[in-house]
């Protein structure tokens, strides 16, 4: 048996008639772009998160760097941000010139942890970017909303991960100023290029946006410096699809992770990091051992594909050579870096293939005590 990491062409694969169809009609109608599905898929979005405005982009790493431009992120300013994510977090702040200051992560959910939050906020931080990782809420976002707001600070939630998920009935995307999230192919809403989308509750910062995102322009006056970032009629229409049968897919990668989860609970040596969000989506699946590293190995040469998210820190990408930027300690960042792996999971896995998985992460620590 051969287990791969993620199988991009499961949504095609059960949803070929429709896809196909709705493809003819957009390829004849002739409107390839700003037309009516992204119209409908920014007013889904907007419903979907409890938002009042949603603007469409070419991708997350897009959106975030317009929500922090639409702050009034620019040169020197700090913006408080993890260091466990991906890199397109820690780019969209360089991007405007902002310095970045890494806070450490929860060694349980790896999020931002809430109690190293204030020793790092100081008169030069002008925004917060909270990543909701892993397909979870951060247990505490409200709270999290609240300290932001006592010290007039601006939120930023990256959800590029986080598309339909609640803490305690409130989206991932609802809380802060403004959430961004992403379509990437790998993600469980996905398009089958780039995407992305931000969600506000406040109508000036959703029309900077707009404006950010279609070359600065207002009926056809260019008012600011803007940027070309949109999605195509065809990609909002396969978005609109993938929303529509969210619940399902929601339900069977919850499936998928309840099934690893009582397979693995048994398992003394690796920590399952699934529990702290009330309704995840389940976008990755990530356990963490010491002997993260053979163990990958181990699967790998038992055709069982895993990755790591994420192996090197934001805060120690090359990127940032020649920049400046603060570190706060890390220690929990650096720990999980080395520990952390997340293995297959996707709505068309079987349960075959949970199990064979599970089997060989058994075997190996029963190898190992020997
Ligand atoms: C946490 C996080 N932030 C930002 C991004 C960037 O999203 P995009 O690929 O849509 O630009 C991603 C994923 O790719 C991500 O996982």
């Amino acid at each position: 048996m051969k287990v791969p990491f993620f199988r991009f062409d499961w949504f095609f694969q059960e949803n070929r008639r429709q896809i196909m169809s709705v493809h003819e009609e957009i390829m004849s109608s002739g409107r390839y772009v700003h037309g009516d599905y992204t119209q409908r898929l920014e007013e889904k979005l907007a419903e979907l998160c409890t938002r009042r405005f949603a603007a469409t982009t070419g991708s997350c790493t897009d959106a975030l760097f317009f929500a922090l431009q639409a702050v009034g992120i620019k040169d020197g300013d700090e913006v408080i941000v993890p260091p466990f994510s991906f890199v397109a977090t820690l780019d969209s702040i360089l991007r405007c010139g902002g310095v970045p200051v890494f806070v450490d992560i929860s060694r349980e959910h790896f999020m931002l942890d809430i109690d190293k939050l204030e020793d790092a906020i100081t008169q030069r931080t002008k925004a917060i970017v909270l990543v909701q990782l892993f397909g979870q809420c951060h247990p505490q976002q409200e709270t999290i909303h609240k300290i932001a707001q006592k010290h007039g600070i601006p939120l930023i939630i990256d959800a590029a991960q986080a598309v339909g998920i609640k803490n305690n009935g409130i989206s991932a995307a609802k809380v802060g100023d403004i959430a961004c999230i992403s379509f990437d192919p790998t993600k469980i809403v996905s398009a089958y290029g780039t995407g992305g989308a931000i969600l506000t509750d406040d109508e000036n910062t959703y029309t900077t946006i707009k404006k950010l995102a279609n070359h600065g322009l207002s009926n056809g006056i260019s008012e600011i410096s803007g940027y070309n970032s949109k999605i195509s009629e065809l990609e909002a229409a396969y978005i609109l699809l993938q929303i529509e049968k969210l619940p399902q897919t929601m339900a069977r990668l919850n499936e998928v992770a309840e099934k690893y989860l009582s397979q693995l609970d048994v398992v003394e040596e690796i920590a399952l990091h699934q529990k702290y969000c009330t309704e995840p989506n389940c976008h990755k699946f990530v356990i963490s051992t010491d002997k993260r590293d053979e163990l990958r190995n181990y699967l790998e040469n038992n055709n069982i594909e895993t990755k790591i998210h994420y192996a090197k820190l934001l805060s120690e990408q090359k990127i940032l050579a020649g920049r400046k930027f603060l570190k706060h300690n890390l220690s929990n960042a650096e720990k999980a870096s080395r520990q952390v792996l997340s293995l297959p999971i996707y709505p068309n896995i079987t349960y075959e293939e949970i199990s064979y998985v599970c089997q060989y992460i058994k075997a190996f620590f029963c190898k190992s005590a020997h």
